[in-house]
């Protein structure tokens, strides 16, 4: 297995690029499904993730190949219609495939993701979602059978509680049912809205992109002409290396972004007094005299993202005062706490909510352990203020969603290398 070792304290400065955003390419590949031709997609970051649903893709007999970032899809010949378990344990967004398999089969078998680190995460809204638009739910030995042997039929889908990957499986789903679907209390996030406009260039009539109400017209089973694009940056990547800057309390520039992406993260930071520079597509961070503590209450977007929440923790142990986090998306996403402490931060937890007592230049470096994608870089953060070194086991996580991480790091001053574990 693999792990970092990051040295602490050195200064930060310079710009980072930032890479496609994960979150969009996921369910982008998975929309392939629904076209008849082959869709060049550009700005696909280079992460284990995107691999992994790719994977599927071919072992459900559609192909693909990969020029620098740009990845061609072609699912026009795609005939099997089975994700496996191998696959799916590995990743959860492989649920994704369940909406444009079912409207283009009438059938499909998606295997029930198991737990997660950061949450039960069930998938019960997308399953009713489907139901609701025809399909014969049936869950057989850990695996989602679903079937709607005339096809999937529009409908009024209420959803009792925001979900990003229930809204996409919906929409994927209701681009080839038959009649118009309602989605009402839909996920709004910029992926949400590159989703439906990839949809739509496709020639399917969607109203309300961006809001919580969205109309869609289905082709009843007819492919979609689908078009080349590219992936919108990555706002949690771009948060992330705001928070680098933040915690280094160095000047840095962030470029390849859609700013207002990145509105509550930005406001966040001012809150907790840096000043950042905006352009049409770069945020740059300047430092400050005094980082202010601040209180975070996790939301759907535009509100203060979930994956943003460990790193302005990390950044938190670095405030002059008492901060707080109040995570309302899931139920377990704090278990880097415990390695924070292991650094030597000062956090309490009470339920959901976090209290996290500024420690400037208290952290020291040590060994710890990555348990999710997000925590983990709350541990990069908190490794590059520690003083000494600190080495951050079980980096896959890391790998699962950021493009080149010590790669970006290192261009900015940073000094991170990769090991092999001994045995
Ligand atoms: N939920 C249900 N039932 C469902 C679906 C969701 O109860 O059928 C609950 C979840 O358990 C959670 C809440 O609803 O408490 C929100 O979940 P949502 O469905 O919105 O999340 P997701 O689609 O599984 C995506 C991102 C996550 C991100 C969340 C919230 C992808 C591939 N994943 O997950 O990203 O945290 O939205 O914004 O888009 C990450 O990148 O590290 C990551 C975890």
């Amino acid at each position: 297995m693999k792990y970092l070792k990051i040295l602490g304290n050195k200064k930060l400065s310079g710009e980072v690029r930032i890479s496609g955003a994960k979150n969009a390419a996921l369910p982008l590949i998975a929309a392939t499904i629904l076209s008849k031709n082959s869709v060049q997609i550009c700005n696909m970051p280079d992460v284990v993730d995107i691999n992994t649903l790719l994977k599927l893709i071919d072992k459900l007999g559609g192909s693909f190949s990969r020029e620098k970032d740009c990845i061609t899809i072609d699912s026009s010949k795609l005939h099997k219609t089975t994700a496996n378990y191998d696959i799916v344990k590995t990743m959860r967004a492989s649920i994704l495939v369940l909406g444009p398999l079912l409207a283009r089969f009438g059938h499909c078998e998606v295997s029930l993701p198991g737990g997660c680190a950061i949450g039960q995460r069930p998938v019960d809204l997308h399953l009713k979602a489907m139901e609701q638009m025809g399909a014969v739910i049936k869950i057989n030995r850990g695996y989602i059978e679903a079937t709607a042997p005339d096809g999937l039929k529009g409908a009024k889908i209420v959803f009792d509680k925001v979900t990003v990957g229930g809204t996409e499986n919906t929409i994927m789903a209701a681009a080839l049912a038959k009649g118009t679907t309602t989605i009402i209390n839909a996920a709004k996030e910029p992926e949400i809205v590159q989703l439906c406009e990839v949809i739509k260039n496709a020639g399917v009539k969607i109203e309300g992109i961006g809001t919580s109400k969205l109309i869609i017209e289905g082709t009843n089973k007819k492919l979609l002409p689908m078009k080349d694009f590219d992936v919108i940056p990555d706002r949690i990547e771009a948060g992330t290396y705001m928070c680098a800057a933040a915690i280094s309390n160095c000047k840095l520039k962030i470029t390849d972004v859609i700013p207002l992406h990145l509105e509550a993260i930005i406001s966040k930071l001012e809150e907790m007094n840096f000043e950042i520079l905006q352009d049409e597509t770069s945020v740059t961070i300047l430092p400050t005299i005094e980082i202010r503590p601040v209180n975070i209450v996790t939301t759907e977007y535009p509100g203060f993202p979930t994956d943003m929440q460990a790193q302005f923790m990390a950044l938190a142990t670095q405030a002059n005062g008492t901060s707080t986090i109040d995570e309302r998306l899931f139920e377990n996403r704090f278990m880097h706490v415990s390695e924070l402490l292991r650094l030597g931060a000062d956090i309490h937890l009470n339920g959901n909510i976090a209290t996290i007592n500024g420690t400037k230049g208290k952290l020291n470096g040590t060994d710890v352990m990555a348990t999710d994608l997000r925590a983990s870089s709350a541990l990069v953060l908190c490794a590059l203020v520690a003083n000494g070194e600190t080495s951050i086991h079980r980096i896959y996580h890391l790998d699962r969603g950021y493009e080149d991480l010590e790669g970006k790091l290192n261009k900015i001053g940073a000094v991170v290398s990769r090991h092999t574990e001994e045995k």
